[in-house]
């Protein structure tokens, strides 16, 4: 399923274009999920609107092919993530955090792109998003990426400054100071790791120690702890709204 029946490059398949009952279901399905991820005990939740998943799929003129209310417009192309964000805002207790990542540019000609982007982090701070989390790139096998260390946090420093939203950056970030520098100079609020933390699992605590601040260990973690290390909650199932 996809906006429209158009494959991402030669040789794949072509998806089909979704109807208005099956948008109906995607918006629904993704208020489902809300539900069951806090219920799981999760406090932190991310709407996926980057990586070439369906609603940046909806966002992106290269992908979006529609001439319905869906389609066409940047309104219309950003319709179902707005609407999708109201859902799922409504389901999410108002005192938890509701991220949002985009990719702030699709790295291709005649695609979406950082001017795109602001517009959009406008539209969407009205209805509740506490942070935007700066991606970029996945709707097209075209895009031409300048991938190096921290490449993409400039746009999480772009869409802070100039839409007053929280960002968060991600790509390329391994090191501690790397982290705290971009937190520091105000270039984001909050920094994303992945392969990083792949790598290392203890990466936190590594970048606690490095940083010379204290973190919260998990208690079963304490006895190999130093000395005074605050113990980190214990997890639990229960929604924070009922504790
Ligand atoms: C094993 C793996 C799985 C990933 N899965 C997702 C995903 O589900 N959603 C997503 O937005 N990014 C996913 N990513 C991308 C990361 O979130 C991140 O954007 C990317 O790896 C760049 O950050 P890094 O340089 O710290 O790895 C994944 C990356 C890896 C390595």
């Amino acid at each position: 399923m996809a906006p429209s029946a158009v494959a991402f490059d030669e040789g794949c398949s072509v998806p089909e274009a979704l109807t208005d009952e099956g948008i109906d279901e995607i918006r629904e399905a993704f208020v489902q999920a809300a539900r069951r991820a806090l219920h799981a005990g999760f406090r932190v939740a991310e709407i996926h609107a980057a990586h070439g998943y369906l609603l940046h799929q909806f966002l992106s003129p290269l992908s979006n092919r529609r001439s319905d209310r869906y389609g066409g417009s940047f309104e219309n192309r950003t319709r179902l993530l707005r609407e999708t964000v109201t859902a799922v805002r409504a389901a999410w207790p108002d005192h938890l955090p509701l991220l949002v990542r985009i990719s702030v540019t699709d790295w291709a000609e005649g695609g979406w792109d950082t001017e795109h982007s602001i517009e959009l982090v406008r539209a969407l701070l009205p209805l509740g998003v506490d942070l935007i989390d700066c991606s970029s790139a996945g709707t097209s096998p075209k895009a031409r990426i300048p991938v190096g260390t921290g490449y993409q946090t400039r746009f999480a420093e772009q869409i802070r400054r100039e839409t007053g939203s929280r960002t968060g950056a991600v790509g390329l970030i391994t090191s501690p100071v790397q982290a705290d520098h971009i937190i520091q100079s105000g270039q984001a609020d909050l920094v994303l790791l992945a392969r990083e933390m792949l790598r290392d699992p203890y990466w936190p605590l590594r970048a606690a120690r490095e940083l010379g601040r204290q973190t919260p260990w998990p208690v079963q973690y304490l006895r190999a702890a130093p000395a005074h290390t605050p113990a980190s909650l214990p997890y639990t199932a229960e929604p924070a709204d009922k504790q």
